[in-house]
């Protein structure tokens, strides 16, 4: 099967209606309701254990909510996975070479050849990896392997890409290439969807910032808002470094 026409409606705003999330007994999402739109990058912010990576694991599909609603504006028929990409923490690469994982995606699509190698091209090229394309793709280091994972999320010009903690683990010069890099997929047009609970990252790159402790959404607002006129106590006390779980 050829890969489908290109999509011209749009799949957002995602929307989260009342979500919460249980497991082992507790609930450990709880009440969430937002919108996600196109456009802007958004931060989800929180200390460690809030909650972060499950919300966008609900939000990318990943697992389903216990309660409430996920959904896309996609119309009917729209293939919505295929429009959203999702960046882990620490990136599951295959045994191949950098070239062949960034290729992969787009094999399984059935991209014709010709354009396929053309897209892997610049793919590698933007996340500074040409001069790496024949390497083994788990011989890279921390920083490269991650830059990798993003040129394969970007390679199939994703409407929203996920990031979960993409930097975690990363020294200041190689998080900065990965910050660089996420900026360089918003500028192509791509809706940013992304956890942290590094506050210096969140103000370099949020445009608005969800903030989440213990599984509750306790503020949204445009970045300058948040970080000038937090609402919460909780928010006031994370931005001073005096939050913990
Ligand atoms: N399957 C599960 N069963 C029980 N508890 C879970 C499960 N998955 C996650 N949790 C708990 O839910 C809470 C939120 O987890 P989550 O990984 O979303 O936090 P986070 O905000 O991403 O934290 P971090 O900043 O450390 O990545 C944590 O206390 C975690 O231990
Ligand atoms: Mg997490």
């Amino acid at each position: 099967m050829a890969e489908p026409a290109i999509e011209t409606s749009s799949i957002l705003p995602l929307r989260l209606e009342s979500v919460s999330y249980e497991a082992s007994g507790k609930r450990l999402i709880d009440g969430v309701t937002f919108d996600l739109r196109a456009g802007t990058r958004s931060v989800i912010l929180g200390p460690n254990g809030a909650g972060k990576s499950l919300l966008l694991r609900l939000c990318h599909g990943l697992i389903r909510p216990s309660a409430g609603n996920v959904s896309w504006a996609a119309a009917s028929g729209v293939a919505v996975p295929y429009r959203q990409a999702m960046v882990f923490q620490r990136p599951v690469l295959l045994r191949r070479s950098v070239a062949a994982n960034v290729a992969y995606p787009l094999r399984l699509r059935r991209t014709p050849a010709r354009e396929r190698h053309a897209r892997v091209e610049e793919a590698l090229s933007r996340a500074g990896l040409s001069a790496l394309a024949g390497r083994a793709a788990r011989s890279l280091s921390g920083g490269e392997q991650q830059r990798l994972a993003i040129a394969r999320a970007w390679v199939m010009r994703p409407e929203v890409l996920f990031l979960d903690e993409p930097t975690a683990n990363l020294d200041p010069a190689a998080a900065r290439a990965i910050e660089s890099l996420i900026d360089g997929v918003h500028a192509s047009g791509a809706k940013i969807v992304m956890t942290t609970h590094d506050l210096g990252q969140a103000r370099r790159l949020a445009d608005e910032i969800l903030f989440l402790h213990r599984g509750h959404l306790l503020e949204r607002a445009d970045a300058a808002t948040f970080f000038t006129k937090p609402k919460t106590a909780e928010a006031s006390a994370f931005l001073k470094g005096d939050l913990s779980w």
